[in-house]
C-alpha cells in the first residue's frame, strides 16, 4: 500500500472515500470534521443530534456526498470518549474505517490524522497510529485461498493522510513512515506465524532470516546439525531427534555506529515450527494451532528488521533456535538426559516441555556471542493462558533494571506484560534426580518454572523471559487485529532497543 502525507484541506481532497472522526457525545464537530459537515450542509451534526452517529469506539458511519465534496463518500469514525482517547484508539478507528472502505470497494482512501487535533496526540504519534492501524487492520492471510471474496476485492492500495497545518507536516511524515514500516513488518511476522508447518520449517525459517539479513545490512550465521554437534548443543539436538527436518541455530547481528561497546542486547526466539509434543504427545483437538510455536522466532526476526531500518544506537543480536518437535522412532524419550551447550545436563521428563530446552542452548549461545542483556520470547506454556488469557505476556526475570526497561517498552508499544514472582523455592523444584536439572517441575506454577529453567542458562546476566503463548495468537478478532497471529513482540522489542540506546547515552 502506498502511503502519502499531503498538506491540504478535506474539501479539496479527492479519493474513493474520506475518513473523518467524531468523539463520543460531540454534536458540533470542529476541525476537519466540521469542515466536511459544513460542505454537507450540516448533515453530520444533524445525524449526531439525532443520535444516529454516537462517536463510539469502533463505530463507522457511511455518508454519500452526492457531489458536495471531491469524494463520493465520507466515513465518520467514532473515537470514543475524549478522556479515554490514546494512540491505540486512533489506530483502532483507522482500522475499522479502512475495513469498511475496503468493503465498499474503495482503492484510494483519504483520512484525517485521528488525534492530531483536539485529541492531543503529537502529529508523529497520531500519523504512526493511523498508518499502522490501517495496515494491520486490513491484514488477511489469504495465501492459500483460491476463491476470491467478492465483497472485499480488490483492496485499498493507496492511503492519503490529509493535514492542513504545515507546521505538523514534517512530524506527520516521520510518524507515517514509522507506522508504514512497523505495519508491514508486523504483517510479515503474522504471515510467518500463520503459515503451516509444512511451509515454515527450520530450513525455510533460516532462509528467511538469511534473506532478511542480506537485504537489510545485517550479519547472519546459520548453524546446522554438524555445527550444533561440535558446539555441544545437546538440548536443541535432543528436541530435533524425532524429526526428519534438520534443526537450525540462526543468529543475526546489528552493529550500530557509535554504540557503546559494553552493551549488547540479545533477542532470543523460540522457533518450534511445529509442536506435536514429541513422545509426550499433545491431544489432537487443538494440535493444528501448534504451527504458531515459532511466534517468538518470528518476532525476533521482525524486530531485527525494524532495528536495521531505524538504527538505534545499541548493538543488537537476534538468535533463533529452530526445530520441529515430533514423535517418531528416533525421537527423544521421557527419561532421556541431554547435555546442554552450557555443560549442564537435563533430564527430559516431558518431551512437550521442549521450548525451554532449545532456549537453554540459545541463551548459552547468546552469552558466547557477547550478549550483556538477554530477552527471550517464547510461546512457552499453556499455563500463561490460564493466568493471563491473551491480554498480557507473562514476564519472568532475574533483573529489576531490565524488567523496568521492558515494562517501559511495553507501555510505549501497547503490548502488555505482567511479571511473575521468582521465589528461590521455585528453583529447588528444577533440580533433577539423575541429572543436574529436570525440564518440568512437579508443583504447578508452570509459567514460572518454564521461565526459571531458561533463566538458569543466563547465569547472572540480566535476563527477561516473555511467555507469549497467549498473546501471539488471537482466537477471536480484536479492534485492530483479526483472528490468528498477532505479531506480538516486534513493536515492544523495537522500543526496548531504543530505550537501551537512550539509557546508555545518558
Ligand atoms: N508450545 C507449547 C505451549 C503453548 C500452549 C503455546 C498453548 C501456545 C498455546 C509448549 O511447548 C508446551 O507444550 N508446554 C507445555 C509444558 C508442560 C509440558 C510443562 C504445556 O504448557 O502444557
Ligand atoms: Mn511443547
Ligand atoms: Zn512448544
Amino acid at each position: 500500500m502506498k502511503v502519502e502525507v499531503r498538506q491540504g484541506t478535506v474539501e479539496e481532497t479527492a479519493a474513493d472515500a474520506l475518513v473523518v472522526n467524531l468523539f463520543q457525545g460531540v454534536e458540533k464537530p470542529g476541525g476537519a470534521t466540521g469542515a466536511v459537515d459544513g460542505a454537507l450542509g450540516g448533515l453530520i451534526s444533524r445525524l449526531a443530534a439525532d443520535g444516529e452517529i454516537k462517536g463510539k469506539d469502533g463505530e463507522v458511519t457511511l455518508i454519500h456526498t452526492e457531489g458536495r465534496l471531491n469524494v463520493p463518500r465520507v466515513l465518520v469514525a467514532g473515537l470514543g470518549k475524549k478522556e479515554e482517547f490514546d494512540w491505540q484508539k486512533a489506530a483502532a478507528a483507522a482500522a475499522a474505517a479502512a475495513r469498511k472502505a475496503r468493503g465498499l470497494g474503495a482503492r484510494k482512501l483519504a483520512t484525517v490524522i485521528h488525534g492530531a487535533g483536539t485529541g492531543g496526540l503529537s502529529p508523529d504519534r497520531a500519523a504512526q497510529a493511523v498508518v499502522e492501524g490501517t495496515i494491520l487492520g486490513l491484514y488477511e492471510f489469504r495465501k492459500f485461498k483460491t476463491e476470491s471474496d467478492e465483497d472485499e476485492r480488490p483492496g485499498i492500495d493507496e492511503l492519503l493522510l490529509v493535514e492542513q497545518d504545515p507546521a505538523k507536516l514534517g512530524a506527520a511524515r516521520d510518524g507515517a513512515a514509522r507506522g508504514g514500516l512497523l505495519g508491514e513488518v508486523i504483517n510479515e511476522t503474522r504471515d510467518l506465524v500463520n503459515s503451516p508447518g509444512s511451509e515454515v520449517t527450520p530450513t525455510s525459517l533460516a532462509e528467511c532470516a538469511r534473506d532478511l539479513a542480506l537485504s537489510n545490512g545485517l550479519e547472519v550465521e546459520i548453524l546446522g546439525p554438524a555445527e550444533l554437534e561440535k558446539m555441544g548443543a545437546g538440548a536443541i539436538l535432543a528436541v530435533a531427534k524425532g524429526s526428519v527436518q534438520p534443526p537450525r541455530l540462526i543468529s543475526l547481528r546489528y552493529q550500530a555506529a557509535g554504540a557503546p561497546e559494553n552493551l549488547t542486547l540479545a533477542l532470543v526466539g523460540k522457533g518450534i515450527t511445529f509442536d506435536a509434543g514429541g513422545i509426550s504427545i499433545k491431544p489432537a483437538s487443538k494440535m493444528h494451532e501448534m504451527k504458531m510455536d515459532m511466534a517468538g522466532a518470528a518476532a525476533v526476526l521482525g524486530a531485527m528488521k525494524v532495528v536495521a531500518a531505524l538504527k538505534p544506537a545499541v548493538n543488537v543480536i537476534g538468535i533463533v533456535a529452530a526445530t520441529e518437535n515430533l514423535p517418531s522412532g528416533t525421537a527423544v524419550k521421557p527419561g532421556d538426559i541431554a547435555k546442554t551447550m552450557s555443560g549442564l545436563t537435563v533430564e527430559i521428563l516431558n518431551t512437550d516441555a521442549e521450548g525451554r530446552l532449545i532456549l537453554a542452548d540459545a541463551v548459552t549461545y547468546a552469552r558466547k556471542l557477547g550478549a550483556t542483556h538477554i530477552v527471550d520470547l517464547a510461546t512457552l506454556t499453556g499455563a500463561v493462558l490460564v493466568a493471563l488469557g491473551s491480554l498480557a505476556s507473562g514476564l519472568v526475570s532475574n533483573d529489576e533494571g531490565l524488567t523496568d526497561l521492558v515494562k517501559k517498552a511495553s507501555e510505549l508499544s501497547g503490548e502488555r506484560v505482567w511479571p511473575f514472582p521468582t521465589y528461590p523455592e521455585y528453583k529447588e523444584d528444577l533440580k533433577g534426580e539423575f541429572a543436574d536439572l529436570k525440564n518440568v517441575g512437579g508443583n504447578g506454577a508452570g509459567t514460572i518454572m518454564g521461565g526459571l529453567f531458561i533463566g538458569r542458562f543466563a547465569e547472572g546476566l540480566p535476563w527477561v523471559h516473555l511467555d507469549i503463548a497467549g498473546t501471539a495468537w488471537n482466537d477471536k478478532s480484536g479492534k485492530v487485529l483479526g483472528k490468528g497471529a498477532t505479531g506480538v513482540g516486534v513493536r515492544m522489542m523495537t522500543e526496548l532497543a531504543f530505550l537501551m540506546a537512550a539509557r546508555s547515552a545518558s
